[in-house]
């Protein structure tokens, strides 16, 4: 019984690690960068780029993938410090390690969807995929990860829509 005991809390707490250890959402979290940056898509996890694409995409809003999406300069600067503090240095996780490895060191990429990383872990979605109405383009990371908006990127937790 003892025994038993010891090793379901194990498990537990196993499981538990596991799903910390996993989840992208920011370790802090900042109501500017909620707001502005989800107005026109979720808001990405900011451990899925470096600092260096971060600085790059916040200095270029005026022309944002085809929209203006500028801000005034404090907001402009304060949602900066946050995506530059839980960037891919500094989230240090697993995932953000790994982004970080297939980059080459002066490599800015504006795209997480573009990453050596990102192309190698969706290798199994086809093109036509991509294309259904229900998703549109990689971008549409929630389309696919219920889980997206709460930094839940679990295999569990991925439903391809027809
Ligand atoms: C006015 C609308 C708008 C706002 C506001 C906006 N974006 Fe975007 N963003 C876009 C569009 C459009 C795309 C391209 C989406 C696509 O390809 O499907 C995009 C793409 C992105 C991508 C690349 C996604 C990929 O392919 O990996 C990132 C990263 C990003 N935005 C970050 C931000 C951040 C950070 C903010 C807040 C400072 C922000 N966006 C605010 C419109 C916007
Ligand atoms: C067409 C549906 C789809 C879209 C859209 C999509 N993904 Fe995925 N994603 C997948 C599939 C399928 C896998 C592979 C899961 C596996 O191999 O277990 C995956 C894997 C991942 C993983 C690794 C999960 C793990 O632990 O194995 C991460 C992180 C991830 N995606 C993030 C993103 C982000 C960020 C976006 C948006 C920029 C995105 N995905 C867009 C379907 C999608």
């Amino acid at each position: 019984m003892k025994q038993s005991l010891i090793i379901l809390t194990l498990l537990l707490s196993g499981a538990a690690w596991a799903d910390g250890n996993t989840s992208l959402a920011p370790a802090t979290s900042n109501l500017k960068w909620k707001n502005e940056c989800s107005a026109c898509h979720m808001a990405y996890p900011p451990a899925l780029l470096p600092e260096r694409s971060w600085r790059k995409m916040m200095a270029g809003l005026e022309s944002h993938f085809g929209q203006d999406a500028s801000l005034d300069a404090l907001t402009a600067k304060e949602i900066t410090a946050f995506l530059v503090n839980n960037s891919a240095e500094r989230a240090g996780n697993k995932r953000a390690k790994k982004v970080l490895g297939a980059l080459g060191p002066d490599e800015a990429p504006l795209r997480i969807s573009e990453t050596a990383w990102f192309v190698r872990e969706h290798e199994e979605v086809s093109p036509q995929v991509w294309k259904r109405p229900k998703i549109g383009s990689p971008a549409n990371c929630n389309a696919c990860h219920q889980g997206a908006e709460q930094g839940n990127y679990s295999e569990h937790q991925i439903r391809i829509p027809r």
